[in-house]
């Protein structure tokens, strides 16, 4: 397809148009040109396709989908192939209702456990959000339909989410929040970006052009179009020209006519608009030409969906091995969760699902109470019908979690507990019952005040359809849990780094933690936590043995590969993500104590050992230098860590890394010694400086060494106060010792 010819052949007025929506999901046509239409659906987990009544809440009906898990669930995978094949599927379904591009992944950053879109996002971590996104791009565009990255960027909170400003340093930008788009975008190709509503440092999103133009298409490569998020379009052409290239949903037409008069009247080059329908239409073209239609597979997907959500299952706490449950154990089901289970989210990712069953369905045998009903009330009829039975049981499973209207897409939590029925309703249960597990439905953390008093914790998070047999099937070990957490779970919301500073004010919110978000900070800080970062159990052990760093040392740009050996120790076959972190040396630069640059599944039967390997490249060592703009390695030993979660690191071994000290600038009257990473190079000016100084003071050589440590500490400048040097020796100095830097360096 020439696209060049047929961007030619079109009107100015058609060119427009194209740059906007025909209506709530559907890109206009051009007949003439042969111009197809196609359309677009939520996503990210499951398709929202909307014949007639549309919106983009969530509230109208969509064609009958599978809901697959939320990205809080298979985020827990730590399986990048089980992302593909999601996408695969997805891709699928994409086909077989002709849809051109589906609206995921989301992969905004989970900064407060109280966003209400935290249940569609992957992470607090950005290394992990970024390898899920690309394997679950790859998997859909293998289908030759489109994706849509979203929403890029900074998109943290609902809260004011269409006008707030995200304050945000550039180093925590770019190695917090941009990294896992950046990831994605070079490693996948995403057919398409989704900017955010929200402004990042005072601009929109949907007219940043440092974000949209000089990042995204400058330095990672990106080759597709952006889109706007629904309606967050501010001034249309300030947007074209920043980089934003279609506009959705359908306006009133006024955008297209804003296009054409900039055009005509100058203010837009005319070949900025006819690279925004190029980039449109070579999608447009790759989806129709490839389209294949298909029978809708909702029973194959709804396994799919099935196994997904076992194996993206926490099993957090397991005292005593109380699961898996025996066959023929009397166990008691409690909680409706156990009939009517939450498995997704609110908001346009809401899917009208094919078949939905809860756990007690798939556990017929066993005697089951509600336990708690979804409006908050304690109800002690219940509760004491549910002590009763878990009595009379050897052990007692609550099915527990957060109603729908606590998150949901548009509005964020007030705090982060459960309905204090269902609290209560554990502890109760806790007391009459040495033997009680936990079963818990929610997006995003929960604190959990009874962690003490139960013998185990399944967290299922948002499983999609079918999480109902999941249960099943895990608490029974027809499955074997091998989800591992992708956030940290808190002892309590205060205890977040953006505790202070969430959702801010009616302008601006600021992320004044700067990169210690999730273990970035407990673990800086040594804080206690319900459960670290990548903590996840499993009904087999796993031993891990023989670290090896190809190299003791390497050069700053060289690759280093670690291996080791995971061996499963346990009665069962079972599945272990491995986690590779990095811990870096004191290097002037405040940073996380470690961090994230690697994980694998691996799957082993009983008695199986594997060698895992890992390739680490310059970025696993490196930080964003906001005076280099740009990334930086600081020389020294790191430490490279094998955990089975942050705080849970089995094997660790340093390698040294040859850098050079960032370049440090001239030498002026405000320079401060001890700062300078090149002192070593103006000893030959110091010494004589300061044995010439301790003489015109008559300083007794005692003195003389802490002296010096002082003069180090401050400003060059502050010597004419504090011993009386002139203006001009000052000058001569700086100027000396500017010489010495330069010609050492040269
Ligand atoms: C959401 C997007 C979604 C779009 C279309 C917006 O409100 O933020 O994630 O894709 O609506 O439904």
């Amino acid at each position: 397809m020439d696209l060049k010819t047929i961007v030619s052949q079109m009107t100015l007025e058609e060119k427009a148009g194209m740059c906007s929506g025909r209506d709530f999901w559907r890109l206009k046509t051009v007949e003439r040109l042969g111009v197809p239409e196609v359309m677009m659906s939520d996503g990210p987990h499951g398709l929202r396709k909307q014949e007639e009544d549309v919106d983009h809440l969530g509230e109208e009906d969509s064609n009958v989908a599978v809901c697959f898990p939320a990205a809080c669930a298979t985020a827990c995978s730590f399986d990048r192939a089980l992302l593909r094949r999601l996408g695969e599927t997805l891709g699928d379904e994409c086909q077989a209702e002709g849809v051109s591009v589906l609206l995921g992944p989301a992969v905004n950053i989970k900064r407060s456990p109280l966003c209400g879109r935290n249940f569609e996002y992957f992470s607090e971590d950005p290394c992990l959000t970024g390898e899920l996104a690309a394997a679950y791009i790859q998997g859909v565009q293998s289908r030759h339909v489109g994706t849509s990255i979203k929403h890029f960027a900074a998109n943290n909170q609902e809260t004011r989410r269409m006008s707030v400003s995200a304050e945000i340093d550039e180093r925590t930008l770019r190695e917090i929040y941009l990294a896992g788009f950046e990831t994605a975008v070079k490693k996948a190709q995403p057919w398409t970006v989704m900017c955010s509503y929200n402004r990042i440092n005072g601009v929109y999103s949907s007219e940043n052009k440092k974000l949209l133009t000089d990042i995204l298409r400058g330095e990672w490569g990106f080759d597709g179009y952006v889109v706007s998020d629904w309606a967050a379009t501010d001034d249309r052409v300030e947007g074209l020209r920043a980089g934003l290239d279609l506009e959705m949903p359908a306006g009133t037409g006024d955008t297209d006519r804003e296009i054409v008069e900039a055009v005509r009247s100058g203010r837009l080059e005319e070949r900025v608009l006819d690279g925004a329908v190029e980039r449109i239409l070579r999608r447009v073209f790759e989806y129709w030409e490839n389209r294949r239609g298909g029978e809708k597979q909702h029973e194959a997907h709804h396994a799919v969906s099935r196994e997904i959500a076992e194996r993206c299952a926490v099993l957090l706490k397991n005292e005593g091995g109380v699961l898996p449950l025996r066959r023929g154990a009397k166990a008691a089901l409690i909680g409706l969760f156990a009939k009517e289970p939450r498995y997704q989210g609110g908001g346009s990712s809401h899917i009208h699902p094919y078949r939905v069953a809860g756990a007690a369905e798939w556990m017929p045998e066993l005697p089951y109470a509600q336990g708690y009903t979804l409006d908050d009330s304690l109800d002690e009829a219940r509760i004491a019908e549910a002590v009763a039975l878990a009595q009379g049981c050897e052990v007692a499973v609550v099915f527990a979690g957060l109603p729908e209207p606590y998150e949901s897409e548009g509005r964020d939590r007030a705090h982060m507990r459960l309905p204090e029925n269902q609290n209560e309703l554990i502890r109760r249960v806790a007391q009459a019952q040495p033997n009680t597990v936990v079963v818990l439905h929610n997006g995003s953390p929960v604190e959990m005040p009874w962690a003490g008093q139960v013998k185990g914790i399944l967290e299922l998070y948002l499983g999609g359809e079918a999480v109902g047999e999941a249960a099943a099937r895990l608490l029974y070990g027809d499955a074997n849990p091998s989800g591992k957490l992708a956030e940290t779970l808190p002892l309590r919301l205060e205890d977040n780094p953006s505790y202070l500073n969430f959702p801010g004010d009616d302008r601006k919110v600021e992320y004044r933690e700067g990169v210690f978000v999730g273990y970035r900070y407990y673990d800086t800080k040594k804080m206690a936590v319900q459960f670290p970062f990548g903590h996840g159990l499993s009904y087999t052990t796993f031993e891990y043995s023989g670290l090896r760093l190809s190299a003791a040392e390497i050069p700053e740009d060289g690759t280093l590969t670690v291996t080791l050996q995971v061996k499963n120790t346990g009665a069962v076959a079972g599945e272990e993500a491995v986690q590779l972190y990095v811990a870096p040396p004191a290097c002037g630069v405040p940073r996380p104590e470690k961090e994230l640059r690697g994980f694998e599944k691996v799957a082993l039967a009983p008695g199986e050992e594997k060698t895992v390997s890992f390739t680490l490249g310059r970025r696993a060592f490196a930080y964003y230098s906001e005076r280099m703009q740009d990334w930086a390695v600081a020389p020294g030993a790191y430490t490279v860590e094998i955990g089975a979660s942050s705080r849970d690191i089995r094997l660790a071994q340093r390698v040294l890394v040859r850098a050079e000290p960032l370049p440090a600038g001239p030498v002026t009257q405000n320079t401060v010694l001890n700062d300078r990473p090149d002192l070593e190079k103006m000893a030959p000016v110091l010494e004589p400086f300061f044995r010439n100084l301790w003489e015109t003071l008559h300083l007794p050589e005692g003195r003389q060494a802490g002296e010096r440590r002082w003069i180090s500490s401050i400003p060059l400048r502050a010597m004419r106060s504090f011993y009386s040097l002139r203006s001009e020796d000052l000058e001569k100095l700086v100027a000396d010792l500017n010489a010495a830097v330069r010609k050492e360096g040269e």
